[in-house]
């Protein structure tokens, strides 16, 4: 039998626990790649902290004996109010990690993301699943290369691409230069070497990752020689940045619903409608990319005022609880997206832990609507929350509250 850490409780009560798990099941490297943020991880570290400013104002002796966590997202129905973030690399952290991953949502009745960066083709990760697929798009290679993935995405049925605005560059994540990232998947031999002992330390691990081919390559990038090396990433990212002027283009091109991916402020959400997205999400990229931008729950009250119910406002970056998913709803998203917090759970236990992650979330957010005295994820609003007098944008909540 294969060893396989345990994901159940009492080994498993919470995201921070799946995140001990993976930590204990993957070389160092892997961990932090998933683990890390850019710079100083100011940003990352705030993400998950801001969660606490918001507090809630519950509405007691209102009997509650169901929860219905369902909702749509673009149309489609969904029934549970998170989705699974594009997460790069997946295939790194589990075996065909993104089509364990995408699985797993489809079970739980969600959508799941897969990113242009990963080890899996987006036609074998639609088939693995029975939820909808959405496929995250980078301009790597040109536009010529976009098109040949987007036609792939359209084909095999994904429901909506996801654009991601806010990578021109790869952000500096220290932790991967001083695991030796670079060194590991370009580098000689012997530039290897002084890094190498981290996979040794992992050997379960390591024999999973050699029995489903070693180091991967991006098979839904397809340059002129093939599929796309993971050495080539970081320079490939540099010169894949998405403008404006781009997006009207992949609007044509791709002929559906479009969502743009990491919008920070008021504008920026205003410009994405004017450019014909049907979605935005208030997203940093989980504090990977500019360190020292605001976490997304402070943003969302500025994006969701500047679109003003035009369309719909999804949010990531920082979701460990499911508290945090009601208290980003309450505050204007349609939905969220999840990143870690599963990323976690399959680089612990594959599929198990992705599951075990989407459990505890859906878990926390039926617990907390009831102690909220709320059964419907359409019924949450700003009054159900208090934010900070001192955020920018506070207004909508404040009014609604002062009219109980
Ligand atoms: C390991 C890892 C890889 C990621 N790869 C991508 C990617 O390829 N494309 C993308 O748009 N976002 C990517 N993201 C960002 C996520 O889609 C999402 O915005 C972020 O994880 C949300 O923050 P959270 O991890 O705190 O939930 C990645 C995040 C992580 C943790």
């Amino acid at each position: 039998m294969r060893f396989m850490p345990r994901v159940a409780a009492p080994h498993v009560v919470n995201i921070a626990d799946l995140r001990r798990a993976a930590q204990r099941r993957l070389p160092r490297a892997v961990f932090d790649y998933i683990d890390g943020g850019a710079d100083q991880e100011i940003t990352l570290r705030e993400n998950v902290r801001v969660f606490d400013d918001v507090i809630f104002r519950p509405r007691c002796a209102v009997a509650t004996a169901s929860c219905d966590l369902r909702t749509t997202v673009l149309g489609t129905p969904i029934d549970l109010p998170f989705i699974l973030a594009p997460v790069g690399s997946s295939r790194m952290f589990y075996p065909r990690g993104e089509e364990v991953a995408a699985r797993a949502a489809g079970n739980a009745g969600t959508i799941y993301t897969l990113s242009t960066l990963s080890g899996c083709l987006v036609s074998d990760v639609k088939r693995a699943t029975r939820g909808p697929v959405w496929y995250q798009l980078y301009l790597v290679g040109g536009r010529d290369v976009a098109l040949t993935s987007i036609e792939r995405a359209r084909n095999c049925g994904c429901a909506a691409l996801v654009v991601t605005i806010d990578t021109p560059v790869a952000g500096l994540r220290e932790r991967d230069v001083r695991n030796g990232v670079k060194e590991l998947v370009s580098g000689a031999p012997f530039t290897r070497l002084p890094y190498v002992f981290q996979f040794l330390a992992r050997p379960r691990w390591l024999a999973a990752f050699l029995r489903d081919g070693g180091l991967m390559r991006f098979p839904n990038i397809v340059l002129k020689d093939g599929p796309m090396p993971y050495a080539d990433v970081g320079a490939a990212l540099e010169q894949s940045m998405v403008s404006w002027a781009d997006l009207k283009w992949i609007r044509e091109a791709w002929g559906g619903p479009i969502v743009v991916k990491g919008v920070h402020i008021g504008d920026d959400g205003r410009r994405a409608i004017d450019y014909g997205a049907d979605a935005v999400v208030v997203s940093n990229h989980g504090g990977r990319q500019l360190d020292g931008v605001s976490s997304t729950l402070r943003a969302l009250p500025e994006v969701v005022a500047a679109v003003d119910g035009r369309i719909e406002v999804l949010l990531d970056s920082g979701i460990r609880r499911g508290s945090d998913i009601v208290k980003a709803i309450s505050l204007g998203a349609r939905a969220v997206l999840v990143g870690r917090a599963y990323a976690y759970g399959l680089g612990a236990a594959g599929e198990a832990g992705v599951t075990r992650a989407i459990e505890l979330l859906r878990a926390d957010v039926i617990r907390t609507m009831k102690l909220l005295g709320v059964d419907s994820v359409a019924r949450l609003d700003p009054s159900l929350v208090e934010v900070p007098r001192d955020w920018p944008f506070t207004v909508a909540s404040r009014q609604t509250a002062d009219a109980f």
